[in-house]
């Protein structure tokens, strides 16, 4: 994900440096070229050799150290940084750089350098609460430099409260995060995800095999690149991603007017939910007993759902509609009558037999059916690939209507 970037990982002198050290090794991972900048005070928690062990690079630490190739350290570090990434950051790093003092290699780099600057902080609780703290922290963020939310729990001087480093997965999900374009900054999308359920009795409910990773994948990717998203979901056990205004629902019905109080004002609705296509006529106010039947054989009558899809597709303006559906056989047969009866911009058919497509997987296998009669095929990947594909097609039909 980072192949090519190069990050410039400042680390200043608190107990979360021991927590920087597994940073570059994830950061690695991910094909980062990492240069480290210690300063004085973290080299007296970890040695620069634990740094260098880990990124593979020449760890930076002095500010008048002799310079090889005529290369000024702190202007070349400065040029080549896509990102300044500085974990931990301590109060007094960043209250100098936010005041303009460049008295170190670290804080000179940031000061030379065009690079988006990223803090994890790390400090005591009532350090962090400090207006004078609070204060520098804004004067950043109002310049563009951006913070990591840290943590809250108990921290190294045995206090509990604000102020704990991010963990380094954060660390590194915020800075990949970065790099993803924000092509549908601004744009308002409606992800529906998940399973709806449709209760028989107090005590019993119909619904089907949707886990919601689909839909809740295609949520993260989305608020990613900048959308505002609405994800109405049926009962999963995922959390949604962060950033995303989580509308829960149980049956298809609390589905169908969620959807009605979004679509007018969305400019995409991706139907990626399984809703129930039927519930039963009534539901018994008490628990069914074996008995009622009088024999083996228990009659419940159905009666149609809404097609949440169907209604709402009728009723599209400029709204790019994205459908889903869930095959067993005939999936293009299927999936071309359902793009056209339910007015969808594209269809994302998934055949639900094949193994590692369909539900709870976290892998699908796809054939997206367009309106001009497009069709293509997407080999088995994991969901969170196939949302990035998805989101690349509506951006790609959103740009058409612009034009
Ligand atoms: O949640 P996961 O475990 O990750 O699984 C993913 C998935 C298999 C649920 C997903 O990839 C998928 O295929 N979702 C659509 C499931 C479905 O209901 O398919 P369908 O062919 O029955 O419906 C066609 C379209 O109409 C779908 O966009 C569906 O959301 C919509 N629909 C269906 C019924 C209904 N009453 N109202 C609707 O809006």
């Amino acid at each position: 994900m980072l192949k090519g970037k190069n990050i410039i990982l400042g680390v200043t002198g608190g107990i979360a440096v021991y927590k920087s050290a597994d940073l570059v090794s994830r950061l690695v991972k991910q094909h980062a070229n990492v240069e480290v900048i210690m300063t004085e005070a973290a080299t007296k928690f970890v040695t620069p050799l634990t740094f260098q062990t880990m990124s593979v690079n020449k760890v930076h630490t002095e500010m008048f150290g002799l310079v090889s190739d005529f290369d000024v350290e702190h202007v070349s570090l400065a040029q080549k940084a896509d990102i300044i990434l500085i974990a931990p950051a301590t109060a007094n790093t960043i209250g100098k750089i936010a005041n303009g003092i460049a008295d170190n290699l670290l804080t000179t780099t940031v000061m030379a350098s065009k690079a988006k600057v990223i803090y994890a902080p790390a400090m005591n609780t009532n350090m962090y609460n400090n207006p004078i703290f609070q204060e520098n922290m804004n004067k950043l963020k109002n310049l563009g430099h951006e913070f990591i939310k840290t943590g809250v729990g108990r921290l190294a001087c045995g206090d509990y409260g604000e102020g704990k480093m991010a963990e380094p997965s954060e660390i590194v999900e915020y800075v990949i995060n970065s790099f993803i374009r924000k092509d549908l900054l601004g744009k308002k999308v409606v992800i529906t995800a998940g399973p709806t359920i449709e209760p028989v009795d107090p005590v019993r409910y119909m619904t089907n095999h949707s886990s919601g990773k689909m839909g809740y994948n295609l949520a993260k990717e989305a608020v990613d690149r900048g959308a505002n998203v609405v994800l109405i979901s049926g009962p999963t056990t995922l959390t949604p991603p962060d950033g995303v205004e989580l509308v829960k629902v149980n049956t298809t019905e609390e589905m169908f007017n969620a959807v009605g109080q979004y679509f007018d004002n969305c400019d995409v609705l991706i139907k990626s939910a399984a809703p129930l296509d039927y519930k039963p006529i009534t539901v018994s106010p008490v628990k069914i007993k074996k008995s009622d039947g009088g024999n083996d054989i228990l009659d419940l009558k159905f009666i149609r759902n809404p097609d949440i899809a169907a209604h709402y597709g009728s009723l599209k303006k400029n709204q790019i509609i994205v459908g889903f559906a869930a095959e067993t056989n005939n999936l293009i047969e299927y999936a071309l009558s359902k793009l056209k009866k339910k007015n969808f911009d594209f269809i994302v058919a998934n055949d639900v037999t094949k193994p590692g497509a369909g539900f709870k997987n976290d892998t699908n296998i796809a054939t997206i059916i367009d309106k001009k009669g497009n069709i293509e095929e997407h080999p088995l990947m994991d969901k969170k690939h196939l949302s990035k594909i998805i989101l690349d097609k509506v951006y790609n039909i959103l740009e058409e209507k612009a034009r």
